[in-house]
């Protein structure tokens, strides 16, 4: 198979280093050093995520952990937000749980409106808020701080984040900002393979899903609490050691080698390569004010023949993605995240000027 680099949102090209810890040999999974693995990786990920909130760790992707959070958590209603394509799935997800559920969206390359949100809850109809952090399909982040603000006046709604493509690449600090649950995976930020997330879970949500009759079996994240509480961080079905071993050992590497500070700031830094590059030769879908720190959709203004390109490029070790759903080819992705370096994001706009004859 050829090594590409992945500049892709997901997932990501993911270090030799990170890779080989997946190949170390298996561990039962009900003996000490799963327990001390599983409660290491839990602690490490609280500090990244700034809570004291109890971690859950799922061998899903992250659409599993979403699944599990709304069906879990919502006793009444859920009011959610969306702004692209991972909002709306949250939406399907309570619509196929049998969750009652509003869906409020807004255009791609716009975010929610903290107002909407405060607006919307003081209704009182709903007891539970979805908001997508950074949505992956037009490159727009949300202002946590502002939304938090919102929900923060109405102490009965559980809120919940989607963190998938800015957990590790984007500072959110989650218990000031009252989030309960904020959602991860594998295979964006965090720099491994798809297969493994993760969720903060906090008392607030336990509570809340005490009172929810109907919260299935694999996904119930509240078995899953009452679970590792009682078995020292052990879970009930056997998860994929072979991701803990590697994201134990790349947190190690993000808190205590590279620095979250610094893995924070090159993130925008390739933000800033990219977006920079984008607006002098096409333009990008997001207002600088509400730019992906991880992944840019570039507007495609030249009608550039986006499969083309990824072939050229593919000839030299790399490969972007094409825009999501309607902004297919109206669009492009370049996503900067994960262990992408801002060595690597220059020369893939290099090539790419090479290819365009943009130089
Ligand atoms: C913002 C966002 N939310 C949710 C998902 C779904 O995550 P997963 O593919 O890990 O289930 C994705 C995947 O790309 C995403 O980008």
């Amino acid at each position: 198979m050829e090594n590409v680099r992945l500049f892709i949102p997901g997932p990501v090209s993911v270090r030799e280093d990170v890779l080989e810890k997946m190949t170390m040999p298996q561990i039962g999974h009900r003996t000490k050093e799963a327990s001390a693995l599983q409660r290491r990786i839990s602690d490490n990920l609280r500090i990244l995520w700034n809570t004291k909130s109890e971690i859950l760790l799922s061998t899903t992707s992250g659409s599993g952990l979403m699944e599990g959070a709304i069906r879990t958590c919502t006793a009444k209603k859920a009011a959610v937000f969306s702004i692209g394509a991972f909002g709306k799935r949250w939406y399907e997800m309570g619509k196929w749980n049998g969750v009652e559920a509003d869906l409020y969206e807004v255009e791609m390359g716009k975010a929610t409106d903290p107002d909407e949100v405060d607006k919307v809850l003081a209704t009182g109809a709903y007891d539970l808020v979805t908001i997508t952090h950074n949505e992956t399909s037009s490159g727009v982040v949300n202002d946590l701080e502002k939304i938090g603000a919102a929900v923060k006046k109405y102490p009965n709604v559980i809120f919940c984040v989607d963190m998938v493509s800015s957990a590790g690449g984007h500072r959110i600090d989650v218990d000031e900002l009252g989030i309960d649950i904020c959602i991860t995976s594998s295979q964006k930020c965090l720099g491994l393979p798809a297969g493994l997330a993760a969720c903060t879970f906090s008392k607030k949500a336990v509570e809340r899903a005490k009172t929810v009759e109907n919260r299935g079996f694999y996904l119930d994240l509240l078995q899953l609490y009452d679970f590792i509480q009682k078995k020292d961080y052990q879970y009930p079905s056997t998860p994929s050691l072979a991701h803990m071993f590697a994201l134990d050992y790349q947190l190690d590497y993000i808190l205590n080698h590279e620095g979250l500070e610094n893995r924070f700031d090159r993130h925008q830094e390739m933000m800033h390569m990219v977006r920079a590059w984008a607006k002098k030769n096409f333009d990008v879908l997001a207002g600088d004010d509400i730019a992906s720190r991880t992944v840019t959709a570039v507007l495609n203004t030249k009608n550039i023949d986006i499969a083309e390109l990824n072939k050229e490029l593919k000839k030299r070790g790399m490969m972007i993605s094409n825009g999501y759903g309607d902004l297919k080819d109206k669009t492009f992705r370049i996503a900067h995240m994960a262990d992408t370096t801002p060595e690597h994001i220059k020369e893939l706009l290099d090539n790419m000027d090479e290819i365009l004859g943009l130089k």
